[in-house]
């Protein structure tokens, strides 16, 4: 799968983001080593702070369809969904809690995920790793002393 593919995959992804309050759409799009995809959206709520990002969302859908042992590669779009494509100037890059989230997945994987951050019409990516993004990460391996 090309960059552009699972670029346009997170660009439509974030078409069916249900984010009211926000405004903001974000799609993302999950490659696994063995070159399956899955996608997720942004899903906010009432109670705002029930929101769950599009990168959560799809890693669910990765666990289900692969296993989070599976992830290889990441893009992630957001902006404008009102439309039929998406649009927006600033690539979007994940948030603290979906760099946790994908740090897990690398972990499992042995994989520096890359993540390709592209803003709404696709036109700029940031090519990124996930220990870019999370350096000096807490994962499963900081949790080998615990007593269980
Ligand atoms: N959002 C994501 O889906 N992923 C991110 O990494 C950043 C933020 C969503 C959450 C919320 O629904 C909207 O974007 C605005 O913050």
């Amino acid at each position: 799968m090309t960059d552009k593919d699972l670029i346009e995959a997170a660009r439509q992804a974030a078409l069916k983001a249900y984010a009211p309050y926000s405004g903001f759409s974000v799609g993302c799009a999950i490659e696994s080593v063995d070159g399956e995809m899955v996608t997720g959206a942004n899903m906010e709520n009432a109670c705002y702070r029930l929101g769950i990002c599009a990168e959560q969302s799809a890693l669910t859908a990765a666990q289900h369809a692969f296993g989070l042992d599976k992830v290889r590669r990441i893009a992630v779009a957001g902006g404008d969904g009102s439309g039929d494509a998406l649009r927006g100037d600033a690539p979007v890059t994940p948030c603290g809690g979906c760099r946790q989230a994908i740090l897990e997945a690398a972990h499992l994987s042995g994989e520096d995920v890359e993540i390709l951050a592209a803003n709404g019409d696709g036109s700029k990516v940031e090519r990124l790793h996930i220990h870019n993004l999370i350096p000096h990460g807490f994962g499963p391996a900081n949790l080998k002393d615990s007593e269980a």
